[in-house]
Order: structure tokens, then C-alpha cells, then sequence
């Protein structure tokens, strides 16, 4: 019988694994496709090429982040412990794409001048809580690896409860760029706030469980 691990490995992993990097599958094959360096490609980059690349790393940066949030509430519910070992993987193409997002807007939107990019951190709310979400994922990600694990020990869960910052401040950025049709970072807004709601039942009932009796010897 197959068992839980080679499942993953050779199975589930690899499955998510490619479902995560298709988005930059897609924007590599049309940014060839834009420069001529092939015919065609299934994403057009269209009129504003720059807009599009945002685009198309902003929503799976934060589309991942959502779901690595989820992870412990589908684990918890389904009693399928064993989903903790998609969580990793999930928040570092969260960050992968949110490290691409800012380079597009760095390099393409803003012609790599740090000088320009810090006067519109400063001067654009929703770029200033975009950067703020930037600088905060970052650590959590350079901190994933098993060996940053046990170094960290019981400050790795807190530094790693930054997640839901990082998300909230995602979201509200969405939001803030957002210029007419509001519905889908309201969506986002609604799915992180049941997801709030689930952590503060779930650290509600913890705190008011009876301590569990000691076991005897
Ligand atoms: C965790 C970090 C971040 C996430 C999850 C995120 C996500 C998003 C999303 C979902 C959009 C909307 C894309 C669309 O529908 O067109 C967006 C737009 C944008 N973001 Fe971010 N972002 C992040 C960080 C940043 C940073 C660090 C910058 C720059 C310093 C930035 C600059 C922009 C710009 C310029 C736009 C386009 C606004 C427009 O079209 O007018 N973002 N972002």
C-alpha cells in the first residue's frame, strides 16, 4: 500500500508544485511572445504589458497567501494532518510572486530608479502598505527552512504569525489600488476575515477547555 509520504512526494507535491508555478510559466512564455522571441503564447501581455505583469503576480501572491491561511483550518477540520506539508511550499511561491511583483513595478513600471520608488513608497498609501507586506514576508521566508526551525524554537511560531499581517496588509494594498469595481477585494476582505474568525473560535476554546487531567503513573 502506498503510504502518506510517498503520496506527497511523488504525487501531491509535484501536482502542486506545478499548479503554483504555472502562473510564471505563463508570464515567461508572454514575455517571449511580447519581445518576438516566439509566435505566440497563451497570455497576451495586451496594451499595457506592465499593468498585466502586476497583474499576474500580484493575484497569485496573494491568492497563495490565502491559501497557506487555510491550511490549518482544512487541517483542522478534516483531521488531515498531513496537509501541514503543503504549507512551506505555498508561502515561498507566495513570496516568489510577490518578490516579482515588486521587480516588475521596480524595474519595468519605475525604470529601476530607487530614488523614484522611495518618493512613491512615501507618497502612495496603498504602495506604502504593499512594500510594508513585501519587507515582512520576506524574513518569513528566508526563516521556513527545518534548520531555521529548530534554531528559532518557540519564537519561530510567533515571528511566523506575521502571516496574517502580511495578508491583511496584501489585501487591504488590493483594495486601495482597486479603482472602480470593489467586489473582488471585498471577496478577499470576506475570506481573510472568516479566517480570523476561525483562529480567535479556535484560541477561544483553547483558553476555555478544562486543563486536561495528568496521566497516572
Ligand atoms: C505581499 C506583497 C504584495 C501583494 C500580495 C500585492 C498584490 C497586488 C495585487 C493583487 C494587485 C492588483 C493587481 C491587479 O488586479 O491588477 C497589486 C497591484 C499593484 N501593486 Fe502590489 N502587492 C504586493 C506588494 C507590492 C509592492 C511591494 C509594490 C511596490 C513597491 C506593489 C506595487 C503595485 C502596483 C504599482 C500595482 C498596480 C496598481 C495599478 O494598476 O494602478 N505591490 N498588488
Amino acid at each position: 500500500m502506498l503510504n502518506v509520504t510517498a503520496l506527497y512526494r511523488f504525487g501531491i507535491k509535484p501536482i502542486v508544485f506545478a499548479a503554483c508555478a504555472a502562473p510564471a510559466a505563463l508570464m515567461t512564455l508572454g514575455i517571449l511572445a511580447a519581445v518576438g522571441k516566439i509566435p505566440s503564447s497563451p497570455m497576451d501581455l495586451g496594451a499595457d504589458p506592465v499593468d498585466r505583469l502586476l497583474h499576474a503576480c500580484g493575484i497569485p501572491a496573494l491568492n497563495m497567501l490565502l491559501i497557506t491561511l487555510l491550511v490549518t483550518p482544512a487541517r483542522m477540520l478534516t483531521g488531515w494532518s498531513h496537509l501541514l506539508r503543503l504549507r512551506r511550499m505555498l508561502g515561498l511561491f507566495a513570496a516568489f510572486y510577490a518578490l516579482a511583483h515588486f521587480v516588475v513595478y521596480a524595474w519595468l513600471d519605475q525604470g529601476l530608479d530607487l530614488a523614484a520608488v522611495g518618493a512613491d513608497i512615501i507618497k502612495r498609501p496603498y504602495i506604502t502598505i504593499g512594500m510594508l507586506a513585501l519587507l515582512l514576508l520576506v524574513p518569513l521566508a528566508i526563516t521556513s527552512t527545518n534548520r531555521m526551525m529548530r534554531r528559532l524554537g518557540r519564537r519561530w511560531q510567533k515571528l511566523h504569525k506575521l502571516v496574517y499581517l502580511v495578508v491583511l496588509l496584501g489585501v487591504w494594498h488590493y483594495w486601495w489600488q482597486v479603482k472602480k469595481d470593489i467586489r473582488e477585494p471585498l471577496l478577499y476582505f470576506a475570506i481573510f476575515g472568516v479566517l480570523m474568525a476561525f483562529r480567535a473560535y479556535r484560541a477561544f476554546r483553547v483558553k476555555s477547555a478544562p486543563a486536561t487531567a495528568p496521566e497516572r503513573t
